[in-house]
């Protein structure tokens, strides 16, 4: 049996990881700027990860949502402590798709409407609705199609209010990214969130805050969205929660009221799952990983802004977009093979940085010097 080929991959393979090192399987060492697509937070390996979850796995490592599993409610007690969302409530699934997917379902729930805003430039995943609502059309399938999905130009608050005053009482929710991520790390003004939150309010619709890639502590705040000072409805967040144990999750507001059978999931909250969640944010907390990812990015990014052979710098904390004028296009695969450095990308021309949070100072100046070599 082959493997079903959708991935354009690169020809190396890891062996051995630790903090924001990996290596691969002739012993060469590299420096991981990418964390495997944003997923490590805490750093590869980590002991206190692993010591979390080894012990779990030798108590129990699965058992189905059909008994209590207070590890649950562990977790969700420290994910509204170290989100600052304590009132909210939280549902546990396992990818950034599906979390997005619920979202979508329980404010079609709350409200009883069908309409969906989203964003030119906008990700929100693979599956049926967070599909459609993907700016992507090469991605989304026949069978996805569908015209309750309205996007419109992002930032642009005038279209969102005429949207609202000709359909808002349609309107179930709006979803956006705080940065976007595949988009090219392009971050949604304050005052853009700050008017998504005033319409939803105004016409009853849920502001959906898609953190799965710019959450978790990126960006020095736990969603990139409480930059603007405003709360959303409903929060999906991914990537980092399990630092690559597949673990996902929505973090609702109280106004939302559930009902036995209303969402559900098999894997979703497992023992195991809920284990890596927890060490994940006690690290966190303990290290104090979000001011660490505050600084080395703002340092990160002030330094990239002196390079003038840089288009432009984009992002906030460690969610990091580098963008470089075609005849640079070359320096992501030279970063990768010729200075060994992990680096994630954007179309067409990006560079983008997603570290672990722990990532250090001497760590940033090795890039740099590495970028500065490549782009003189
Ligand atoms: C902002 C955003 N939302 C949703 C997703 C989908 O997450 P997953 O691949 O875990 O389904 C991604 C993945 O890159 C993402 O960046």
């Amino acid at each position: 049996m082959n493997l079903y080929d959708v991935y354009p991959l690169n020809d190396i393979e890891i062996t051995k990881a630790s903090g924001s090192n990996v290596w691969d399987v002739n012993g060469q060492k590299y420096l991981d700027l990418y964390g495997g697509h944003a997923v490590i937070s805490i750093g590869h390996t980590n002991p206190h990860y692993v010591q979390r979850l080894t012990e779990q796995l030798n108590k129990v490592g699965f058992y189905s949502n059909s008994i209590k599993i207070p590890l649950q409610a562990e977790l969700a007690e420290k994910l509204g402590q170290v989100s600052g969302k304590k009132d909210y409530q939280l549902f546990l699934v396992n990818s950034g798709a599906e979390a997005n997917e619920n979202a979508l379902k329980l404010a079609s729930f709350y409200n009883g409407r069908k309409k969906i805003i989203a964003f030119s430039g906008a990700f929100h995943g693979r599956t049926a609705l967070a599909v459609a609502a993907t700016d992507n059309p090469k991605i989304v399938a026949p069978v996805n199609q569908t015209e309750n999905v309205i996007f419109l130009p992002f930032n642009n608050e005038v279209a969102l209010e005429e949207t609202f005053k000709s359909q808002g009482n349609e309107i179930a929710a709006v979803i956006i990214e705080g940065i976007q991520g595949v988009g090219g790390i392009k971050e949604a003004s304050k005052s853009f969130l700050q008017k998504i939150r005033s319409l939803c309010d105004e016409y009853n619709s849920v502001y959906i805050a898609d953190s799965v890639q710019c959450g978790y502590g990126r960006t020095g705040q736990f969603y990139s969205h409480d930059w603007a000072g405003v709360d959303a409805d409903v929060y999906t967040m991914a990537k980092g929660m399990g630092n690559g144990f597949p673990i996902s999750g929505i973090s609702i507001a109280p106004k939302f009221k559930p009902w036995h059978g209303q969402l559900g999931t098999t894997f979703g909250g497992n023992h195991l799952a809920c284990a890596a969640g927890l060490a994940v944010l006690e690290v966190i907390e303990k290290d104090n990983l979000m001011k660490n990812a505050e600084e080395i990015g703002t340092y990160l990014i002030e330094e990239l802004k002196k390079f003038e052979q840089v288009k432009e710098v984009r992002g906030r904390g460690l969610m990091i977009g580098i963008e470089l004028p075609e005849e640079l296009a070359h320096v992501k695969k030279d970063l990768l093979f010729k200075h060994f450095v992990f680096t994630g990308e954007a179309k067409p021309n990006v560079i983008r940085l997603l570290p672990a949070l722990n990532l250090t100072k001497e760590h940033a100046d090795d890039f740099l010097k590495a970028f500065a070599e490549l782009v003189k």
